[in-house]
């Protein structure tokens, strides 16, 4: 497995998996003629406990949920990709001689990794690659490094492989995410046409609500923090006394009392509204930055009806549900609306599984 190989190319078409805290999302894209080929997909929930905080706590549980999403996907495929969170990776441009051969940086690497990576060495997994000439000298190449400790590489790659998978590619989420923003620009023509487009993507997922800004494309700026539809989910559950699964049924079909929408789901998007501003805040703060030009909302909970409405009236930001398979073509063997349910929430296992097209 080549952990982090960050900007070399499979050769051969990739499945996408995202293994989050809720569950695993499993996608194999084709290339098509004016896009890309939704070949196969599938999503299930994961017993609770399996991932915890981003950590696979239950690498036997993980696996026996992967094998039926394999299975039941109907995807032939078994080289993987995955990724770790932006969190538990460390990134850097660092610069080196150039004319070093891999085996010579990687020694240098290693020599000075105590600059860079604030583990012990014998605990991590990492990776490099040029980027280029280093501007600051001739002399130099500038080297983008990622690190991150083994046992997440690990732990995946384990689990992968008792599911009958080959792990071929670990990345790193916050460039599956620029690689799925790519997409999301083409559908927006202006993104694509003009420069300097300054773009947030907040993904709200069960647990973690992932805030990211992109400068034509390129992030800039991002923060994991814990807020997402679990607590919906368990505020559901505790007011009118519903299990785990009626509450999450509940949530997407409607069904509930009268008081919901005030009492129980209107005190929701408020919080999450104040997330996205404040993390706006957060980045204008730390930035040259005074504004965005673009807002795309992902994860399962920007599925919320009234959401996107909501959201622009109190932000005054233009903004979208970031549904990347929308205007894909689809196998006939995919059952569609739960595709179009199911989209925002695929951002991250699309931006992996188009790792083998870049
Ligand atoms: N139609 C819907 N309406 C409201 N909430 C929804 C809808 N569909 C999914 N959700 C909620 O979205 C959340 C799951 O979103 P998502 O799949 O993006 O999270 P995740 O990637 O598994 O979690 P994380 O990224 O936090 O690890 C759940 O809380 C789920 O109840
Ligand atoms: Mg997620």
């Amino acid at each position: 497995m080549s952990f982090l190989d960050f900007l070399s190319k499979p050769a051969k078409p990739i499945l996408g998996l995202d293994i989050s805290s809720s569950a695993v999302k499993l996608i194999e894209l084709s290339k098509s003629a004016d896009g890309y080929k939704v070949e196969a997909y599938r999503v299930m929930p994961l017993p609770s406990n399996t991932v915890v905080e981003k950590n696979i706590a239950d690498i036997p549980a993980l696996a026996e949920t992967l094998e039926r999403v394999v299975s039941l996907s109907g995807t032939k495929l078994t080289d993987t990709a995955v990724a770790v969170s932006g969190s538990s990776v460390i990134t850097k441009e660092i610069e080196l001689p150039a004319g070093l051969t891999d085996l010579q940086m990687e020694m240098q690497i290693e020599v000075e990794a105590d600059q860079y990576i604030p583990y012990p060495m014998e605990e991590v997994a990492f990776d490099f690659d040029v980027v280029g000439p280093a501007e600051s000298n001739e002399g130099l190449v500038t080297v983008l490094l990622a690190a991150c400790r083994q046992e997440n590489v690990e732990h995946r790659r384990q689990a992968l492989e008792m599911a009958g998978l080959n792990p071929k590619v670990v990345d790193v989420e916050g460039f599956a995410i620029e690689r799925a923003y790519r997409l999301m620009a083409n559908q927006f023509n202006q993104l694509e046409q003009s420069d300097n487009q300054v773009v947030a993507i907040a993904d709200i997922g069960a647990t973690t609500f992932t805030f990211t800004v992109l400068v034509d494309g390129k992030t800039i700026y991002s923060r994991e923090q814990s807020f997402g539809g679990k607590q919906l989910t368990e505020e559901i559950q505790r007011r009118y006394g519903l299990s785990w699964e009626e509450a999450g049924e509940a949530k997407r079909k409607g069904g509930l009392p009268e008081d919901y929408e005030a009492e129980v789901l209107q005190p929701f998007l408020e919080s999450l509204i104040q997330h996205i501003s404040r993390s706006l805040q957060f980045f204008y703060s730390s930035s040259n930055y005074s504004e965005i030009d673009q807002l795309f909302l992902a994860g399962g909970v920007s599925a919320l009806e009234g959401l996107v409405a909501q959201v622009e009236e109190s932000l005054g930001l233009p903004t979208a549900v970031a549904n990347l398979l929308a205007n894909m073509e689809v196998s006939s063997s995919i059952n569609a609306s739960s595709l179009s349910n199911d989209g925002p929430a695929m951002m991250l296992a699309v931006g992996l599984a188009l790792r083998s097209f870049d």
